[in-house]
């Protein structure tokens, strides 16, 4: 069984699948860091994403915004490898979601992912080492990651000690660890005061520069402002897609909320399930 197979088979996928895993052989580094083409994820009789089709541009920070329950965190764990699509096409990074995908991925889950009995550091060095680092790389990236999200001295802190938002900031270190080319992040900035959380974006601006891919879901408008393209999800789908200026200008008002609702609107009337 060779490596794309064994992906293949550990994500569980259907023909669909497949059909990504030999295309993507072939076609090497691509523009997009994200494909979604109609992406059906159902559970039981709901359809959490009923046909969601969207792309990421590498080098871009893509807000995904929508009201609780739109399938927002349903797309980013499709995307994470973690849910199988019931139906449609999903690549990431040229590959299907999967271990292999996993390796340039970082993920941001909504509610922490840690080992709450390991202090901080050794959660952020554990993270590294799962994605190949060195133990003395993993120690310094660690030790950095944990001076930007202003957890020095907390580091031999066991998880389960910390307040709410200094676990979310350990969340957020770990999935940055292994210097990740896509980062996907499930509201990363709930629960985080207003100094940190524009030191947060300014991290992420850096990031990006430096050529790391965001697709970042958000609840705060102020957070979409400052993504380069926006995703209005509504229902399983995208509803509109594009530049926060666009998406205002396109709906004729002042606010991406505001642009959502217009959007939403016209999807309903025009008859759209
Ligand atoms: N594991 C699951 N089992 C059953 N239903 C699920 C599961 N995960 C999500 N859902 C349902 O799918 C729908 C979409 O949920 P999802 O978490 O993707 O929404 P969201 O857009 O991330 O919302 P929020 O803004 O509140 O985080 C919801 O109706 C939710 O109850
Ligand atoms: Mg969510």
């Amino acid at each position: 069984m060779g490596p794309m197979r064994r992906v293949v088979a550990f994500a569980r996928y259907g023909p669909a699948g497949r059909r990504i895993g030999r295309s993507l052989r072939v076609g090497g580094e691509r523009e997009l860091a994200i494909e979604a083409e109609g992406v059906v994820r159902t559970f039981g009789h709901l359809r959490a994403l009923d046909g969601l089709s969207l792309t990421v541009r590498r080098g871009e920070i893509l807000g995904l915004v929508g009201p609780n329950g739109a399938g927002k965190t349903t797309f980013v764990r499709t995307l994470a490898g973690l849910l199988r699509p019931t139906a449609g096409r999903v690549s990431v990074l040229g590959r299907a979601p999967g271990p292999r995908a996993a390796v340039d991925v970082g993920y941001m889950t909504q509610s922490a992912a840690l080992y709450e009995d390991l202090p901080v550091l050794d959660n952020l060095v554990f993270f590294g080492r799962l994605f190949g680092m060195g133990r003395g790389e993993a120690r310094a990236r660690a030790g950095d990651l944990l001076a930007l999200v202003d957890l020095k001295g907390k580091e031999r802190v066991p998880v389960r000690a910390l307040s709410g938002g200094m676990r979310q900031l350990t969340n957020l270190a770990c999935a940055m660890v292994h210097r990740p080319r896509l980062l996907l992040l499930d509201e990363p900035t709930v629960g985080i005061d207003p100094v940190l959380r524009r030191r947060l974006w300014e991290h992420f601006a850096e990031l990006n520069a430096a050529g790391t891919t965001i697709l970042v879901t958000t609840h705060v408008m102020e957070e979409a402002e400052r993504c380069h393209r926006v995703a209005l999800i509504g229902a399983g789908r995208a509803i509109a897609v594009g530049t926060p200026a666009e998406l205002k200008a396109a709906a004729d008002t002042r606010s991406i909320e505001e642009a959502y609702l217009v959007f939403w609107g016209r999807r309903t009337r025009d008859g759209a399930s």
